[in-house]
């Protein structure tokens, strides 16, 4: 039986960078999540069409779904697909999607943030792109759940969701589906898996980090079982509901035991981490890091060595806030380049209209035109192809790639906790405070450009501000934006970045030194919000 439920609206439920992001016990409220997903149903209009549901597997997951359910089956769905037991990473979702041309669908998941009760819970919404719906959908939905007062679920029993098969539920199908085995077939597609499998039979050793989260089965699979990688080669492969204790963030600071491993003395040859929900990466080698934005440079530099770019790529994409290292690789390669507002949603346009197919971002997010999320699994691949291809190690192929194209140093400082309107006040004074900087010498430093990003969409013509630059006459440059993933107070992301033609093994925190200085002393960031250091240094 539908019932239709009287209810009254949160005023909260706005989507940021990457859907809608709260603490789990905000979600827990009574209606919460319901209005939330009738919502979106009310502008998607679903009846008699068929989405996606996956999810990371926190906690609140699986009651989430069976909400998720009920309330699809009310609102007229024909049908969803859903990952066994509730799990299926964000880049198998959107495999899911596209492969299975539905409508769209759900990832239930707050990323790399901590589960538990005390932890955060989110949701994805995508479209039939198979990536996440734009903003101006995003602020209908918003609209709707400022007004929301009835929403519709069917009263019924619990699915079972470790039941792989099909199962109806009044009118609407329900189909559960082994999350891994599609975007298996994807990668196999896509990479050399014959030589990769050469590389391991021949002694090369390497750690993954699932870190607890959703992505150590499909690593199990993919590294140990398939391509022969030694048994333990995964670490932390179960999903647990609250990631035992771990911030699944693969970085430097939350990787911890990956990192231990690899900066110590019997490091395997190869290191990589995966975020909660599998589309984040963080690439290491024998005592060695590999910034997000040199991987992504790194990766489109070699692109013919992989069966499924070789005849050739469209352009590349990067967030505005992420390293210049990737410009210089477009540059010479003579392919499309573009900058974008932080958030993969705005990668999807470019994709779809066949003007790029790579893509990455400062975060540990790189991926490419085969699904429309980042994809770490497949950013760990793609390096073991290269490896496997080149016979180099990671840092050999990273030292070459520097003395080609230059190093940018890069560094991103984060002030957390913030309250809202000291933050905005911090970016009001300063978007006014740049203009006049054009010109001017701060330090060693000239400054060329101080502006208020905006992007332009040359699909859809939609305009994005999102954050401010100061670009400097050698190259280097300063990014400021507030973070859109915050699940209480505001976030400061301060990213530094110094170019440099020759001088490759200096401490990257001293080459941002001078930046830093500037940055803290224009945002005036200690006098603002009492914060003489960044919370988090990544
Ligand atoms: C952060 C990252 C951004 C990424 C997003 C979702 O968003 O900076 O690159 O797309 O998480 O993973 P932010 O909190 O900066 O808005
Ligand atoms: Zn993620």
């Amino acid at each position: 039986m539908i019932e239709n439920i009287k209810t009254t609206p949160y005023t909260d439920q706005k989507m940021g960078t990457a859907g809608l992001r709260k603490k789990s016990k905000v979600v827990m409220q009574p209606n919460y999540f319901e209005n939330f997903v009738q919502s979106i149903f009310n502008v998607i209009k679903p009846a008699g069409k068929t989405y996606v549901v996956g999810g990371d597997g926190r906690f609140y997951n699986d009651t989430a779904i069976q909400k998720l359910i009920k309330i699809a089956a009310a609102n007229g769905v024909k049908k969803l697909i859903i990952g066994q037991n509730g799990y299926m990473s964000t880049p198998a979702s959107s495999n899911m999607i596209l492969k299975r041309h539905t409508d769209g669908g759900f990832v239930l998941t707050a990323s790399h943030n901590p589960g538990g009760e005390n932890g955060d819970f989110g949701i994805k919404f995508a479209t039939a792109t198979g990536g996440q719906c734009s903003g101006q959908v995003s602020d209908e939905i918003f609209e709707q759940s400022k007004t929301i007062n009835e929403y519709k679920i069917l009263q019924a029993d619990d699915i079972k969701l470790d039941q792989l098969g099909t199962q109806k539920l009044e009118n609407m199908e329900i189909e559960i589906v082994d999350p891994i085995k599609d975007y298996i077939e994807l990668m196999e597609h896509i990479f050399d898996f014959n030589a990769i499998k050469k590389l391991f039979q021949n002694g090369f050793t390497m750690c993954f980090d699932a870190m607890n989260a959703v992505t150590g089965p499909y690593a199990i699979e993919i590294f140990e079982n398939i391509l022969g990688a030694a048994k333990g080669s995964v670490l932390n492969a179960t999903p647990k509901k609250d990631f035992g204790g771990l911030h699944p963030d693969p970085n430097l600071v939350y990787a911890t035991e990956l990192v231990n491993l690899m900066f110590g003395n019997n490091a395997p040859d190869f290191g990589a981490a995966n975020d909660g929900d599998g589309d984040r990466n963080m690439i290491l080698g024998k005592k060695f890091f590999v910034t997000p934005s040199d991987s992504l440079a790194i990766l489109t530099d070699n692109y013919a060595l992989i069966p499924a770019y070789k005849n050739g790529i469209f352009g590349v994409a990067k967030s505005m806030a992420t390293s210049t290292a990737v410009a210089r690789v477009a540059s010479a390669h003579n392919i499309g380049y573009y900058e974008v507002p932080t958030g993969w949603k705005y990668f999807v346009n470019l994709m779809d209209s066949k003007r790029i197919t790579f893509c990455g971002e400062e975060s540990f997010g790189t991926g490419s035109s085969h699904i429309r999320e980042k994809d770490g699994i497949w950013a760990v691949l793609f390096w073991l192809n290269i490896i496997a291809a080149s016979g180099k190690s990671v840092e050999q192929i990273t030292r070459e790639h520097w003395a080609k194209y230059g190093r940018s140093y890069y560094m991103r400082f984060d002030f957390d906790g913030i309250p809202t309107d000291v933050a905005n006040d911090l970016v009001q004074n300063l978007e006014q405070k740049l203009p006049p900087l054009n010109g001017q010498s701060k330090g060693e430093f000239k400054i060329k450009l101080a502006e208020v990003f905006t992007y332009n969409d040359p699909v859809d013509h939609s305009s994005t501000s999102n954050g401010m630059r100061i670009l400097m006459e050698d190259g280097s440059r300063i990014v400021f934006r507030l973070s859109g993933t915050s699940s209480s107070g505001a976030t400061l992301r301060v990213y530094l970045e110094k170019l440099e033609h020759s001088n490759f093994n200096a401490d990257p925190r001293e080459m941002v030194d001078g930046l830093l200085q500037i940055a803290m002393d224009i945002a005036e960031i200690e006098a603002r919000t009492g914060k003489k250091q960044a919370d988090i240094t990544t």
